[in-house]
């Protein structure tokens, strides 16, 4: 399972590029508004020159034509970008346009494995099941996860399963063994889910070590 920022954030964005985990980014209207200052454009094409991955900018029209005229848009932004649109038969008629462009597209705001299934009919490089927003309404998000992943198996669907709307760190290990192809996870999950105390403790233990071997051997101790 890859591992996307999905952020808007560009410090974010190069923070986690330079841990050599990241394999590309999704944003959202949201998730957009909050980088005050910069174009629609100008934040996906700053992304796409520090990850070397599928970036997701998302429409916001209603109709297909708008979806498509927006996403012909962003597409000459740069190769890597994939166009968003809902989970809505507005959004798989604009995937299905899409694509006979040569257009990559990732559905976003899927509930359902039926509206998962759909997506992929239609043509989708992405699917975006939202786990956290299903949690809220005491819903089992993984579940569509896990259902999209078995449906598309048994059926050769090519559409990728990206795990969205991921709200902790085990959502992270359980996306990977629902056998999602990508989890999209916010910078503060992704910083929770690096971290472990006996990691920490442990290189601390080693360094005071190395120091009272390195003092015997009248070298200088390795810094990390
Ligand atoms: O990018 C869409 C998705 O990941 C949103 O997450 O936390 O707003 O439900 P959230």
């Amino acid at each position: 399972m890859r591992i996307f920022l999905d952020t808007a954030n560009i410090d974010e964005i190069r923070e986690v590029a330079r841990w050599g985990i990241l394999s590309g980014v999704t944003t959202n209207p949201t998730l957009m508004s909050k980088n005050s200052g910069m174009t629609h454009e100008a934040v996906i094409r700053t992304i796409a020159e520090i990850v070397d991955g599928p970036i997701s900018a998302e429409t916001v029209s209603l109709d297909t034509a708008g979806m498509v005229d927006e996403g012909r848009r962003f597409a000459k932004w740069h190769p890597n970008v994939v166009v968003k649109v809902p989970s809505t038969p507005n959004g798989w008629g604009a995937v299905k346009a899409l694509k006979a462009e040569g257009v990559r597209t990732n559905v976003t705001l899927c509930f359902s494995a039926n509206q998962a299934l759909f997506a992929a009919l239609a043509g989708a490089y992405i699917i975006s099941p939202f786990v956290g927003r299903l949690d809220d309404i005491s819903e089992d998000g993984m579940q569509v996860v896990r259902d999209t992943v078995e449906i598309y198996r048994k059926h050769n669907l090519p559409t990728l399963v990206l795990a969205a709307s991921i709200r902790h760190p085990v959502h992270i290990i359980e996306a990977a063994k629902a056998g999602a192809d990508i989890a999209t996870v916010p910078y503060d999950v992704l910083l929770k889910s690096t971290k472990h105390p006996l990691t920490d403790k442990g290189i601390e233990n080693f360094l005071k070590d190395w120091q009272t071997f390195t003092t015997d051997q009248s070298e200088k101790p390795v810094k990390r």
